[in-house]
């Protein structure tokens, strides 16, 4: 196994034995790529207290989220087309979070079904729902998400129509990928990945395929979403969903305070403070400079979760030391999963434990529940003054 020492190594190989068509899905960001970019530069812009002469002994990194206990406050993020990253990569990924004890959050638009992913583990994982036009499709699926005890229901609301990534639309992104000359030639050189995937147990949407009817093109994201995602997603029917899954509802893609003030009014338990990772509308701010303003606006009345940008521990601590309870990765452990399968994203949690376990101690800290601002330096105008 070649040497990890950080995220981006994970990247590397991640970039090096994946078709190129799913490294770009993952490695974009909509439009001009602002948001994506400063998702992580923002991150740099808060730099962290040294303290010294503190006993370090007997540290944890263990906290809970939405009253479960996790290992360190990071849950991996519901990532599209996982399966395509490495074969059966929804299992592998849930395996490798079950492991490390973090929650793992499936995706609908996942290539290994709900019940493959409950066949292949043996604790409660969070689904990810998109919201379609088609509502008894959306009560089958929240069914079945009942039905394998999944343990939070995770509405994403930034998404009723999908930002453009330029990059996907040239590749042809499809799943299982459409042999082109271009796929072919690019696929020659990722041997390994086509040897495993022939093997997998699925290659198209396992939540989608044989469980609607009537789809024109299942296997294209765009075609698909365009089709039967749901534009007229509003508060009361984010309300009504919260009534028919009738267990923890997480509300993702909150980055405005007004939002999360109806947020807390559906009764959410937990909102992520999350841009997609860039995906979606570029130019908004960065998950990390919208914090502070939704932690002020209610902070003290929901748990308050973040992801986009985060790529180290350093990430993590920051993030949680400015206020939330908990944060997600997407790409760091994509990176992982790409690069080596499963053994990849327990790499991607074990690399990000180290960091925030050695930077919260390197801060005079032993409990990352005492993480706070204190542990900060955060710039003076970081959220932005921007014109009322
Ligand atoms: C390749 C890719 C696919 C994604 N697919 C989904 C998805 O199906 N549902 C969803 O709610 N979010 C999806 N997201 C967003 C992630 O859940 C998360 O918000 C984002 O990855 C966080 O940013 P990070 O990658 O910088 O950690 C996706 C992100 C990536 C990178």
């Amino acid at each position: 196994m070649p040497v990890i020492t950080n995220i981006a190594d994970l990247k590397r190989l991640h970039a090096s034995r994946v078709p190129r068509m799913f490294y770009d899905y993952a490695e974009s960001g909509s439009w001009t790529e602002q948001t994506f970019r400063e998702n992580t530069s923002d991150f740099d812009q808060i730099r962290l207290r040294q303290r010294v002469a503190v006993d370090m002994t007997g540290r944890s990194t263990a906290t809970q989220m939405i009253g479960q206990d996790v290992a360190m406050p990071v849950a991996l993020a519901p990532v599209g087309l996982t399966g395509m990253q490495h074969a059966d990569g929804e299992i592998k990924a849930a395996r490798a979070a079950e492991a490390f004890g973090v929650p793992y959050t499936l995706s609908t638009m996942s290539i290994n079904s709900i019940e493959d992913v409950a066949e292949a583990t043996t604790k409660p994982f969070w689904f990810q729902l998109y919201t379609m036009k088609d509502t008894d499709y959306v009560s089958r699926l929240i069914q079945r998400a009942k039905d394998a005890k999944c343990s939070a229901l995770v509405i994403t609301l930034d998404l009723q129509i999908l930002g453009q990534r330029h990059k996907d639309l040239k590749n042809g992104l499809s799943a299982p990928p459409k042999l082109t000359v271009k796929t072919l030639a690019n696929l020659a050189t990722k041997w390994s990945w086509g040897i495993e995937m022939l093997r997998a147990q699925r290659r198209e949407f396992g939540n989608i395929v044989g469980h609607v009817d009537g789809i024109s093109d299942a296997s294209s994201l765009g075609a698909w979403t365009a089709e039967q995602f749901d534009p007229s997603l509003d508060w009361d029917k984010i309300a009504k969903l919260k009534e028919e899954w009738g267990g923890k509802v997480i509300l993702k893609g909150i980055l405005d305070a007004e939002d999360a003030k109806m947020a807390l009014k559906v009764g959410a338990d937990a909102i992520i403070v999350s841009n997609h990772g860039g995906r979606q509308l570029d130019g908004a701010l960065s998950s990390i400079r919208a914090l502070p303003s939704i932690l002020e606006a209610v902070g003290d009345q929901v748990e308050v979760h973040l992801d986009s940008g985060i790529r180290s521990g350093q990430d993590v601590l920051k993030a949680v030391a400015m206020g939330a309870k908990g944060t997600y990765i997407g790409r760091a452990y994509i990176y992982g999963l790409g690069a080596m399968g499963q053994p990849g994203v327990t790499e991607a949690l074990n690399v990000i434990h180290k960091e925030l376990d050695t930077t919260m101690a390197l801060c005079g800290e032993v409990n990352v529940a005492d993480l706070g601002r204190q542990n900060l330096l955060v710039p003076q105008d970081f959220e932005g003054r921007w014109q009322d």
